[in-house]
């Protein structure tokens, strides 16, 4: 992506667009997450997610971007806990702020339902995800030996005192347009 599209995209012109996920979105997901993981989640793991969402166990959402399916979110709640599940930004849409307006949602939401902390797992050698983890205030706690097709650890990250108004300061700094 060039410098300038870039500067379009992180100052609106392009602007992003996130709405709850849907069953009709699962085919442009279906092409990103393929794209996006070793061991990509199934329709199926998708649609059921989608369905625990409905009844408010889960948040999903997508971006987008001039109409275009370009990123996806979502996390899970466990007592006062909100444990990030997976979350993608198109091949052709990285790097442009895709994944930090889909994570500041998601913080968003968490600090709605009154959580007090956000976690997640991802792969040792995911540099570029724990680059933006960090970013969020993730800090890495533990480590998970050979999670990942019992062969790739994964580093447990937790970000805690997200409901206090230093973290809503650093989110609303991160990403303006999530604020709520
Ligand atoms: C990780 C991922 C979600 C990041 O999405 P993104 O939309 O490109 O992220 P952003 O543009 O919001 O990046 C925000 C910051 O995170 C860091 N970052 C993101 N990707 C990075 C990379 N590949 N290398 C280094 N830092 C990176 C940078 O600090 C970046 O800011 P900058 O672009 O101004 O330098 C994306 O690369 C992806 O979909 N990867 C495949 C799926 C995946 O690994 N998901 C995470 C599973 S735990």
């Amino acid at each position: 992506m060039s410098v300038i599209s870039r500067l379009l995209g992180r100052t609106g012109d392009a602007a992003i667009v996130i709405e709850p996920m849907r069953k009709r979105d699962v085919p442009a997901i279906m092409a990103i997450e393929q794209v996006s993981y070793p061991k990509p989640w199934t329709v199926g793991v998708f649609q059921s997610e989608i369905e625990m969402s409905r009844r408010g166990e889960r948040h999903y959402v997508v971006a987008r971007r001039d109409q275009k399916l370009v990123g996806y979110a979502g996390a899970m709640f466990v007592v006062g806990d909100a444990h990030v599940t997976n979350i993608a930004a198109s091949p052709d849409a990285r790097r442009s702020g895709v994944a930090t307006r889909l994570l500041a949602e998601l913080a968003w939401e968490a600090i709605r339902r009154d959580c007090q902390a956000l976690t997640l797992e991802v792969r040792s050698s995911n540099v570029g995800a724990q680059a933006l983890y960090r970013r969020f205030g993730f800090a890495p706690v533990g480590v998970r030996q050979k999670y990942y097709e019992n062969t790739e650890d994964a580093i447990v990250m937790w970000c805690h005192d997200i409901a206090e108004p230093p973290y809503r300061e650093r989110l609303a700094e991160l990403c303006p347009e999530a604020v709520r």
